[in-house]
């Protein structure tokens, strides 16, 4: 078996609470954004974006847009929640927000271009796994918040968030989850 069809076969997931807070070897974060660019892309758009967030600017997204649009939607909100909230982006050292960039297309539909964005998701994902680090897809409520899409560049009504990838240091082996039956999700079509 190939290195890289074991590796796929026992990816798995590190939820950020488990995820440590030692920075990216030199050039990983580098690899990791070629990787997420070199995806499946219905004629060539490039219809995403890829926002890098280290713990400052983090830090700043939370304190300027997280509490206090938590706090416009949560008013009887204590000060610890907004302490929380406004953490949120640094409790990795690393979070690549993936931004889908839809463009209406003579040809290609938005569908195919905002699968385009997971795919972008994915290989972040999994380019980070793959050296090591413990990595997660997270949406949480605030990648639907117009004035944080507004923030990383997006366009609301537009553009949409897919997800931030939270890129941390793996200190433990994370357990298996429960995963489909294949039997649940492949069906092979007879001839006739
Ligand atoms: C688009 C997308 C958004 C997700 N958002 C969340 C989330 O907000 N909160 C959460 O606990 N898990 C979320 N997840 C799930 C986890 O990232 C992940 O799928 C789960 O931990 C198992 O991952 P694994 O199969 O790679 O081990 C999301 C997954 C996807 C694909």
């Amino acid at each position: 078996m190939s290195d890289i069809i074991r590796f796929l076969q026992s990816r798995r997931s590190v939820v950020v609470r488990k995820q440590g807070q030692r920075p990216l070897s030199d050039g990983h974060l580098e690899d990791i954004l070629a990787c997420g660019m070199r995806v499946p892309d219905h004629g060539g758009l490039a219809p995403w974006r890829i926002v890098v967030i280290d713990s400052a600017s983090g830090a700043r997204l939370g304190r300027e847009i997280l509490a206090p649009q938590f706090l416009a939607a949560h008013p009887d909100a204590t000060q610890v929640m907004l302490e929380a909230e406004a953490a949120r982006l640094t409790r990795s050292p690393v979070v690549l927000a993936v931004l889908s960039c839809p463009r209406a297309h003579p040809k290609i539909p938005v569908w195919e271009m905002e699968l385009s964005a997971g795919a972008v998701c994915q290989t972040l994902l999994i380019a980070a796994q793959s050296l090591g680090y413990a990595a997660q897809w997270l949406t949480e409520w605030y990648a639907y918040d117009d004035q944080l899409l507004a923030a990383l560049g997006g366009t609301p009504e537009q553009d949409r968030i897919a997800g931030f990838i939270y890129i941390g240091e793996k200190q433990e082996q994370p357990d298996e989850r429960r995963r489909p039956q294949k039997e649940d999700i492949v069906r092979y079509l007879a001839a006739g």
